[in-house]
Parts: C-alpha cells; sequence; structure tokens
C-alpha cells in the first residue's frame, strides 16, 4: 500500500502540474527551440501565442495527453520559413504532425525515426528536398503519409515499406526517379497510393497485385513503362487507377 503510493503520487502531481500554467517539461523546451529557429514574415513576428509563461498544452496548434507531453503539432499554411529541427525527434509521444502549407526547406533529421508514436505525417506543400529517408520504414504506427509538392530527389527506398500500417502514400508531385521497389506487396492496409508528377520509370512492380486493401493508385507523369497486368482483377477494391501520361501501353491482352 505505502509503495503504491509513493510511485503514484508524484506522477499525478506531474500530470496536475502539466496541465496547469507552469510546466517546463521537455517538450516544451524544444518546441521553444523550434519557434526560435523558425521566421514566418519579414517583421519575424512568431504567429502564435507560444510563450515560456503558459503551459506547452495551451499553445495553439498544441495537444497534449492527460500527462502533459505532447501528442500533436498542427500548423499547416501559416507560411512559416526554416528548418527541421533534429530536436523534434524528442517529442516521443507525438502521433500527429501536420506541417503542411509552409516553407520548410532542407532534408528530413533522421532523429525524427525517434518518433516512434507517430500516425500522420502530413509536410505536403513545403520546399523540403534531399532523398526521402528510408528510416520512414522505422515508423510503423503511421498511417498516413504525405510529401506532395516538396523537391525530393534519389529513389524510394525499399525499406519505406516496413511501414505495416500505412493507408495513404503520397509522394506527388516531387523529384523522384528509379523503379517503384517490389516491397510495395508488403504494405498490407495500403488504400491511397499517390506518385503523380515524379520521374519514376520501369513496369509497375506484380507485387502491387497483391495488395488487395488499394483502392486509389495514381502514376500520372512518370515515366513508368510496361503494362497492367490483367491480375488488376484481384484488386477487387480498386476505385480509381490512372496511368495517363506515362509509358504504360494498357492493359495486359488475355
Ligand atoms: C492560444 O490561442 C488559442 C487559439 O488559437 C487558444 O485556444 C488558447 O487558449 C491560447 N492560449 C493562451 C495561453 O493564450
Ligand atoms: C493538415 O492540415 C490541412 C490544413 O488544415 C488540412 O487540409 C489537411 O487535411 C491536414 N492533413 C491531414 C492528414 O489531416
Ligand atoms: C531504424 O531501425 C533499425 C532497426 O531497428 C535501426 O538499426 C536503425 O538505427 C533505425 N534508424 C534510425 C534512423 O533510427
Ligand atoms: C524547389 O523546386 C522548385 C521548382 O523546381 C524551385 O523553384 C525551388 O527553388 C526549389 N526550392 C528549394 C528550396 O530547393
Ligand atoms: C504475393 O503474395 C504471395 C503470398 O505472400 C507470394 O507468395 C507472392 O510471391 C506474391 N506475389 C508477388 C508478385 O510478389
Ligand atoms: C491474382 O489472381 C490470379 C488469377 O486468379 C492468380 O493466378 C494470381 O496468383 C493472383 N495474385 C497475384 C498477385 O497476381
Ligand atoms: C517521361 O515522361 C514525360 C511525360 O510524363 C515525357 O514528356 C518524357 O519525354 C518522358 N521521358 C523519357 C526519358 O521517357
Amino acid at each position: 500500500m505505502a509503495n503504491t503510493l509513493s510511485f503514484s503520487v508524484p506522477i499525478l502531481l506531474t500530470a496536475l502540474l502539466c496541465m496547469t500554467v507552469t510546466c517546463f517539461n521537455e517538450d516544451q523546451s524544444v518546441l521553444l527551440q523550434f519557434k526560435a529557429h523558425i521566421t514566418s514574415n519579414p517583421l519575424n513576428v512568431w504567429p502564435y501565442n507560444w510563450s515560456s509563461a503558459t503551459s506547452v498544452c495551451h499553445w495553439t496548434g498544441i495537444s497534449c495527453g492527460i500527462n502533459g507531453r505532447v501528442t500533436a503539432l498542427n500548423l499547416p499554411n501559416m507560411n512559416l520559413y526554416g528548418t527541421i529541427l533534429p530536436s523534434l525527434g524528442k517529442l516521443s509521444l507525438l502521433s500527429v504532425l501536420n506541417m503542411s502549407g509552409n516553407s520548410f526547406h532542407g532534408h528530413l533529421p533522421s532523429e525524427l525515426a525517434n518518433l516512434q508514436r507517430l500516425e500522420l505525417m502530413d509536410l505536403s506543400h513545403n520546399e523540403l528536398s534531399g532523398g526521402i529517408p528510408p528510416w520512414f520504414g522505422n515508423l510503423t504506427k503511421l498511417q498516413y503519409l504525405s510529401l506532395y509538392g516538396n523537391n525530393f530527389t534519389g529513389s524510394i527506398s525499399p525499406y519505406l515499406f516496413s511501414m505495416i500500417n500505412l493507408e495513404t502514400m503520397d509522394f506527388s508531385h516531387n523529384f523522384l526517379q528509379g523503379s517503384l521497389p517490389h516491397e510495395i506487396g508488403n504494405l498490407p492496409k495500403l488504400k491511397i497510393l499517390r506518385l503523380r508528377y515524379n520521374k519514376l520509370s520501369n513496369p509497375i512492380p506484380a507485387a502491387i497485385y497483391n495488395v488487395s486493401s488499394l483502392e486509389v493508385a495514381d502514376f500520372m507523369f512518370n515515366n513508368f513503362s510496361g503494362s497492367i497486368s490483367r491480375n488488376i482483377g484481384n484488386l477487387t477494391k480498386l476505385r480509381e487507377i490512372y496511368v495517363a501520361h506515362t509509358d504504360i501501353g494498357g492493359i495486359e491482352a488475355c
């Protein structure tokens, strides 16, 4: 009995403090650091009420769990300009990251691979560059990943397809080249695959006809070649497939 108390009281106190005004927890200092590296307009005025005087949980765009740890960072369409700091990888309970429609540039730091709770990541409409990092494969809880409309180059790593819970993968409007890896067949929940406007080439791998969850496949404006196999009939949930403006010749004859 005494033991139970001595453990639960400090946890409870921490939780209470973090839900009220002054919780200088690690997540808060990470986000203040992040803010210090970002500008948003010529006057360099941060557009949000992020201040060390109030709990991080009460800041615009932030959601916390019951323990006062940050679980969501929603900062879409705020014209933010800067790089994605490696220390964001310390927000270890983050499950939602939406920074769509800003001007983040530079590479994605590998420390983000520590965001093991991440379920949704929307970095669409930014200017991120470099390769799409293979460590995305470590984010096995991720269900939604959009890198639409960035400056990513290089090929699609086969390691990415370890994201076994992924339902949406959107890499449209980048500068990706090379093949679509046959490991695409390892994504048992994939519903939406969007690759429109890249420079991807070679035939679509046969393994895709194993992804029975697939509903939408968009290959438009690429250099894919070959033909679509008649095994496409196995994909009973497929509603939309786009192959225009590629070198795909059509559906394989019977
Ligand atoms: C910050 O702004 C949000 C609305 O954007 C509001 O809900 C929140 O209460 C504000 N927090 C503080 C500490 O003023
Ligand atoms: C991210 O935020 C934008 C703007 O509010 C929204 O349109 C988009 O759907 C969000 N992304 C996800 C995956 O919810
Ligand atoms: C990803 O996971 C593998 C295997 O667990 C590990 O060796 C690697 O260091 C991880 N990558 C990153 C960037 O954390
Ligand atoms: C991203 O690509 C666009 C279009 O090619 C280019 O105008 C822009 O300068 C690039 N941005 C960065 C940060 O590389
Ligand atoms: C489809 O899945 C089955 C069962 O896992 C496997 O044996 C087969 O090789 C896969 N087909 C392709 C083309 O990857
Ligand atoms: C699709 O269906 C055909 C015909 O029923 C079958 O031979 C094939 O193994 C199935 N799987 C794939 C991945 O094409
Ligand atoms: C790649 O495809 C585009 C159309 O999407 C086409 O204009 C271009 O000529 C193709 N390039 C090669 C090398 O086939």
